[in-house]
């Protein structure tokens, strides 16, 4: 047996000795998926998160994902087993920013992606994510919508439903922001024969061309359902690993090669390792008045979408 199946041989039997659930999100690597209880695309894991019946809940991904999982559940122990794992989205606007962009649209609903900060959710009406940004915004009974922070989700959102009237920031994530048409088009150029798939934080002139556009989850799933045998993964580059392994029999291209998030890389199998024998991680702690007023827009999110 090699050292990675050892460690995660050991990691499954510590797990059940110290009742521990294990989140992972599709972007981790695949030595932290193949242990993990459940995986998925950030609105999945939510979901997952609000049932989860162990006392102690790892979550592997980054620290709004982490804090999500302890407003759900705040009589659990929830870790984020490398505190480094960040997200430079959420990172990008607080609540004292959006506080004074709200006074200036008292009538707009505020609709906050879940790559925000607890805090921040703390002042929004109801969550969405990339999977459930269009059903809920069409649900929203109110027609004015301040959408936050992503304007290229906001964008793609937008373009879905010109019924409603949005106000989008300047936010967005600079990972897959960065990618270009014209990479794109050369990707295209390249593999004539694959289908384009990409994540609504791409900009608005890659999601146009796309064959496809969704979540994380939803691109991998397109592509396992597919009955085409070529794909160009217009996202973070481990969801074409992953698609690579699940389907031997199909071939898959990254977009860009800039297609890396290094907050979502950090955690590794040693760090899952270290936080279950309490050597490493950090437990997310949040204020009762944090959470309580954060659970409404994430009760909200779910509610609408479910
Ligand atoms: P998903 O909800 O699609 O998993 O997206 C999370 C994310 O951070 C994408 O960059
Ligand atoms: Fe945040 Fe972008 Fe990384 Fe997703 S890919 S976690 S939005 S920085």
């Amino acid at each position: 047996m090699n050292t990675i199946a050892k460690l995660q041989q050991e990691i499954l039997r510590l797990k059940k000795e110290k009742d521990v659930c294990i989140l992972a999100h599709s972007y981790q690597s695949r030595d932290i998926v193949e242990v993990a209880d459940f995986t998925g695309d950030s609105y999945k894991l939510s979901v997952d998160a609000s049932k989860v019946e162990n006392k102690n809940i790892i979550m592997c991904g980054v620290r709004f994902m982490a804090e999500t999982c302890k407003i759900l559940s705040p009589e659990k122990n929830v870790f984020l087993p490398n505190p480094h794992a960040g997200c430079a989205m959420a990172d990008q606007m607080d609540r004292n920013f959006i506080s004074k962009v709200k006074k200036a649209y008292p009538d707009h609903t505020v609709v906050a992606y879940i790559n925000t900060t607890a805090e921040l959710k703390t002042i929004c009406d109801v969550c969405v994510t990339s999977s459930s940004a269009v059903e809920i915004c069409k649900k929203i009974d109110n027609d004015k919508i301040l959408f936050i922070p992503d304007c290229n989700l906001g964008a793609f959102v937008k373009k879905q439903l010109p019924e409603k009237e949005f106000k989008l920031l300047n936010g967005g994530c600079p990972i897959h922001a960065s990618v270009t048409r014209e990479e794109a088009n050369e990707a295209k150029r390249l593999h004539p024969d694959a289908l384009l798939l990409v994540h609504p934080e791409c900009k608005p002139e890659i999601s146009e061309i796309a064959d496809y556009v969704g979540s994380t989850s939803g691109i991998m799933q397109f592509a396992q359902n597919s009955d085409n045998k070529e794909f160009i993964i217009g996202t973070e580059i481990s969801i074409q690993e992953h698609l690579q392994y699940i389907c031997p029999d199909k071939k898959f291209y990254y977009l860009s090669g800039k297609l890396i998030c290094p907050d979502m890389r950090t955690t590794t199998l040693v760090d899952v390792y270290n936080c279950l024998n309490s050597d490493g991680g950090e437990e997310i702690k949040l204020d009762d008045n944090t959470i309580r007023d954060a659970k409404k827009c994430i009760d909200e999110m779910i509610r609408l979408g479910g």
